[in-house]
């Protein structure tokens, strides 16, 4: 007799940018993607709501040092770091997120208080009262490396487009552009996601990511996606809510990110994306020279790392 249940699907990344320096960059990187994604689906498994596994997902990412949100961000142009997270539940279609918050250890904790907040994008100030509230303690996200990243790009004058997308210099060849986002659909069919980031690194005071805004992050009960990149690129193509859109009418993901990733490649974009379906499809592409992303199917993970350069979209379809 059939439960009604299906078999869940999840795919995580941890930024798209440069390559990564020979097999034992994508190795590490590999290494610490699948331990992710080991716990998290397990938690799916067990019954973990969709919404539950993003946000455990993503507090785990924030908390690996290797990837530019939660401990381990960039800092910007005067030395502070400032991070914005957001999640979408796919079957409320609710968007909560916070933007440029500082000494908090998960910015998806405060994205997730907000879902059920009347007010539910909230920036420095008014993540940092929110922050009082809920009694978080203060904590510093910087590690040393990053400071030594900054420090270094102080003496250049800042001209790199953006910092590392890890954070191990002998692991990235150059520049890259780092994010992390977690995309779920759960044994009960339900869809969500969550992105969370340092920003770009050495940008003005003030910049606005766009992992705080539906075109970094986007989902309803059709599809769910997550983008990194260079953020204002994502916001030019609105790319998650784009994606999703294309779903929503009736196009297949794959044929929803081909679209989109060849628009994109035409303007020159650059940037990554990953997503679900509501029936199973796990899908992803990139402009971008690598994606840093890894999936579980239902049978097995799997990872992007040794997609080839260029601009490429793929897909693992199997039955929900
Ligand atoms: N996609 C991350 C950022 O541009 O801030």
């Amino acid at each position: 007799m059939s439960t009604g249940l299906i078999q869940p699907k999840l795919i995580i990344h941890g930024g798209a940018g440069s390559s990564l320096k020979g097999k034992a960059g994508a190795d590490a990187v590999r290494r610490s993607l699948y331990a992710v994604i080991t716990e998290v689906y397990e938690l799916l498994l067990a019954g973990t709501d969709a919404k539950s596994a993003v946000i455990r997902g993503c507090q785990l990412l924030e908390d690996d040092p290797r990837f530019n949100a939660g401990t381990g961000s960039v800092l910007q142009s005067d030395g502070q770091i400032r991070m914005s997270a957001s999640l979408m539940d796919g079957t409320q279609q609710r968007f909560s997120g916070v933007i440029n918050v500082s000494r908090v250890k998960n910015p998806i904790e405060l994205a997730e208080f907000l879902q059920t907040s009347d007010d539910r994008v909230l920036s420095d100030i008014g993540a940092l009262e929110l922050m009082r509230e809920l009694q978080l303690p203060y904590y510093d996200p910087l590690t040393k490396i990053r400071l030594q990243e900054w420090i270094l790009e102080r003496e250049g004058n800042f001209d790199k487009a953006m910092a590392g997308v890890v954070a191990e210099r002998e692991l990235v060849s150059e520049a890259g552009r780092g994010t992390i986002g977690v995309v779920v659909l759960d044994s009960h069919g339900r869809l969500a996601t969550g992105t969370s980031t340092g920003g770009k690194g050495f940008e003005r005071i003030g910049r606005v990511s766009d992992s705080a805004m539906p075109a970094g992050n986007y989902a309803n009960a059709h599809a769910a996606i997550s983008c990194t990149g260079i953020g204002e690129d994502i916001i030019e193509e609105c790319l998650a809510a784009r994606i999703v859109v294309r779903v929503t009418d009736g196009m297949p993901l794959l044929k929803a990110f081909e679209c989109s990733f060849q628009e994109a490649h035409s303007r020159k974009r650059d940037f990554g994306a990953i997503g679900i379906a509501a029936d199973g499809t796990i899908a992803w592409g990139k402009t971008s020279e690598v994606l840093l992303a890894a999936y579980h199917d239902g049978e097995k993970m799997g990872d992007t790392l040794e997609m080839g350069p260029g601009t490429q979209t793929q897909c693992r379809v199997s039955l929900v």
